[in-house]
């Protein structure tokens, strides 16, 4: 099984980013391969639109950008770890950007190849109320729904200085578990 933990945090080594490796972890450990990638090191452009005309006839966006060679690293996934902080309620604007390039997905050459896939949310945010991260769950269960994926698991932790989540076991080990317990 291939793993893809995707970074959509900008703080490097923070709540988002350990999370995921947690989940790494416990994917490595239940015999996982897996990769992970920060998308804040990356020049991905919004979606300018053009699929109607383009992407969706085409199959793959008109742009050339970071973004490009992720779309076969998605195909090639069997579960994916999308992780962001709760930012305005709703995902970063680096995920937010990632998820918008997936508009090409709706090519029916793509349909199959995204249906069934795992994937995983991983959310931290400052507020102790953790209803405050249901409008981004909401987005990305629709998202995954209209994409026939399906919804493993989610985490969702308040956590709010750098780190901090560190310091929160049951979450460290909600987690390794979750995944441990990746499966197709
Ligand atoms: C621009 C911005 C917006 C934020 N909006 C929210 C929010 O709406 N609700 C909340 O609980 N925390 C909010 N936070 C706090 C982060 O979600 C929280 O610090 C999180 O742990 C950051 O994750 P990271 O350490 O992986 O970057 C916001 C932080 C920033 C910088």
């Amino acid at each position: 099984m291939k793993v893809l933990g995707v970074v959509g945090s900008p703080r490097k080594k923070s709540n988002t980013d350990i999370l995921i490796d947690e989940v790494l972890q416990g994917s490595k450990a239940a015999g996982a391969e897996f990769d992970k990638i920060f998308l804040n090191d990356l020049k991905i452009k919004p979606c300018q639109a053009e699929c109607s005309d383009y992407c969706k006839k085409i199959g793959y966006c008109k742009i050339n950008d970071d973004m490009s060679p992720l779309y076969d690293k998605l195909f090639e996934s069997d579960a994916i770890i999308l992780g962001t902080p709760v930012y305005w309620y709703g995902p970063s604007a680096q995920l937010k950007t990632f998820i918008d390039r997936w508009y090409a997905f709706c090519h029916p050459k793509h349909v199959q190849k995204m249906k069934g896939k795992i994937f995983v949310l991983i959310a931290p945010l400052e507020e102790t109320d953790k209803s405050a991260a249901q409008p981004l769950v909401n987005m990305i269960k629709k998202s995954l729904d209209y994409l026939d994926s399906k919804f493993h698991a989610k985490l969702i932790v308040s956590a709010g200085e750098k780190g901090e989540v560190k310091k929160n076991e049951q979450a460290m080990k909600e987690a390794y578990k979750i995944g441990m317990k990746l499966k197709l």
